[in-house]
Formats: C-alpha cells, structure tokens, sequence
C-alpha cells in the first residue's frame, strides 16, 4: 500500500509500501510515533483518505475481494457493514443534532433490512452492551461525557457485527480508568462476535492486554511485524527497542527514563537509505546509503533492518 499528500510543500509520502496481512478474529496492535502514517494507513483499508491524499498503489485485500478494485457504491456497502471504524474523537463522527440512539437505528437501518422496531431493539441491545443504559437511548451526543461518546463510537462501529474494526485512537483523550474500561469492553465484544481489530495507537503499553499481533510503523514503513509476546520479550528493529525502553518500569523507582534522540523524518524528504539511521545506534555506512529489505525472521516474523 502506498499513500501520498499532494500538498504545497511537496509530496507527503504517509505510507510508503505497507505490507502486512491478518487472519480473522486477529487484533493488530499498529503502532508508532506521532505522523508515522498509523491512520492514514487505517483510512486507506476503508479507502477514506482525505485530500490531497491519495492511494497510489496497492492492494487491499479482504476476504479474497481486492478493495481496489470495488465501486464507490460496493465500497459503501462494506463500509460498516463488513469493516467499520472507531474515530478518534466520536465528536466529530456524531451528529449534534441527533439523538444517540437514532444514530445507531439508522445505521441498522442503512445496511440491514429491518423495519424501524426491530432496528430499535437491537440498538437498544448494542447500548447495553458497551454500558449504556436504554434511558439514555434519546439523549444527545452534548449530554453525554467523553468516555460515554466513546462507547457509543464503539457501538456504532459493531451495530452491524463487522469482520474488521479499524480503531483509531479509541481511548487516546479519556483518562487511564476510563481508557482500561472502554480497551476491556473492546476485547470482551470482539472475542464475542469474533471480529479481527486493528488497534491504532501511539501509547505501546496498551497493545500488550488486548492485540495478538504488533505492527510497528517508522516513517510511513512497516519496520517490524511480530506476535505480541515475541515482540516484548525481545524486540528487533532498533526503533522497536528504543520504544521499549522508553516505557517507564515501576519495579525501578531510580531508574532514568530513555528517549529517543532526535526527531521524526519530514515525510517529503526522508532520509536516504533506512529512515530510521539518523536516530539508530546501530547505524552503518550502508545503512545510510541503501534501503534495507523486510527479512523474514523465523517463521512469522517482519523485520526492516540490515542485522537480520
Ligand atoms: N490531510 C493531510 N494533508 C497533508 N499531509 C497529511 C494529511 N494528513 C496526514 N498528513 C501527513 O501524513 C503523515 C502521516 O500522518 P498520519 O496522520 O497518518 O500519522 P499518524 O501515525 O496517524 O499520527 P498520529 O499518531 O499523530 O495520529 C504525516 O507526515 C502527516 O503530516
Ligand atoms: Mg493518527
């Protein structure tokens, strides 16, 4: 997958050759720092880049459809459907002038051929479900407080019992016991209806509870791909080990937090060779120079990096 921004400045190159594949019922946890093409790349599986972004190649994939290929109007017919997203701020998503429950009954409505009763019922049921009471099903989105919107982007997202939930930054605005409750909910109603997930977030020490797999991007590249419990235990892209260690342990109240020097690549001009050898410690004369290759590490495992 490549996506491009066509802006003043110059080409924006977001996502720069992503390959990646899961299974279904699968939770990918895609991480990365800040303007490291995590939503674009999520934005692209529904084909919703915004301009001036473009996809300008690629494959999506999805359940032996290539969604390249599809129409406007077949693609609106997966949308929420078979694949649905979380936004990052469900203000945004939510219409102000609409009752909550009305959104999730036209949703229903949209896709599924139920009369306006039936829709009701089963919207109250979804309410329920992420914790919200029927009471509340006519209130507006204003009425409710940010951790209850999320839920309601939540529910919104599962009405219609997708195969794939895109999740954006679900929990990145609400505060931790809030963001533990909503990540919870999240993996109790995925295991139930069976849904895969990709879970979109800049904070890694989330991904751990809830995701099988980790997708770690670095500047519009996909640097790492491994299961959940390699991956923590030993990390082997050098970005992935900075990260890493950049979580603060509480079992050492002495120790000194690690960051990562330096700044993330401007996306219109990134470095030569591998885009991460102006931060890496690890970095050779070839690894400013060429572009390494995605290895193959053991039987499962993506690595972009010139040590493997
Ligand atoms: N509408 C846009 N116009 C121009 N450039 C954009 C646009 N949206 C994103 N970009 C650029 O594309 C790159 C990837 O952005 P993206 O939003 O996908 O990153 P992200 O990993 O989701 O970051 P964050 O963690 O901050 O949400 C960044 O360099 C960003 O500046
Ligand atoms: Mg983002």
């Amino acid at each position: 997958m490549r996506v491009y921004y066509y802006t003043r400045d110059g080409v924006v190159m977001a996502v720069d050759n992503v390959d990646l594949s899961m299974k279904q019922g699968e939770t990918i946890g895609l991480v990365g720092e800040s303007g490291s093409g995590k939503s674009t790349l999520g934005q692209a599986i529904l084909r919703l880049v915004p301009p001036p972004g473009r996809i300008i190649g690629g494959k999506i994939i999805f359940d032996g459809l290539n969604l390249m290929k599809l129409s406007e109007e077949e693609m609106r017919r997966i949308r929420g459907k078979r694949i649905s997203m979380v936004f990052q701020d469900p203000m945004t998503s939510l219409n102000p002038l609409m009752r909550i429950g009305d959104h999730i009954v036209e949703t229903i409505m949209a896709h599924d051929n139920l009369t306006r009763k039936e829709a009701e019922e089963k919207a109250m049921k979804i309410l329920e479900q992420v914790g919200i009471r029927s009471e509340r099903f006519m209130d507006y989105p204003h009425q409710f407080s940010g951790g209850m919107r999320q839920r309601v982007g939540i529910a919104l997202a599962l009405a219609l019992n997708p195969d794939l939930v895109i999740a954006d930054e679900p929990t990145s605005s609400l505060d931790v016991i809030v963001q533990f409750q909503i990540l919870d909910l999240m993996k109790k109603l995925k295991d139930l209806y069976g849904m895969g997930m990709i879970l979109i977030t800049h904070d890694i020490s989330i991904v751990p509870g809830i995701a099988d797999k980790v997708a770690l991007m670095y500047a519009g590249q996909l640097v790492e791909f491994a299961d959940v419990k390699s991956f923590f235990n030993e990390p082997l892209h050098p970005y992935g080990k900075a990260l890493l260690e950049s979580i603060p342990n509480i079992q050492y109240s002495d120790q000194k937090l690690k960051y990562i020097p330096g700044n993330p690549p401007d996306l219109i001009n990134p470095p030569k060779g591998c885009r991460f050898s102006p931060r890496c410690p690890y970095a050779t004369e070839r690894c400013r120079e060429e572009e390494p290759p995605t290895i193959m590490v053991g039987r499962r495992r993506l690595v972009k990096c010139f040590q493997y």
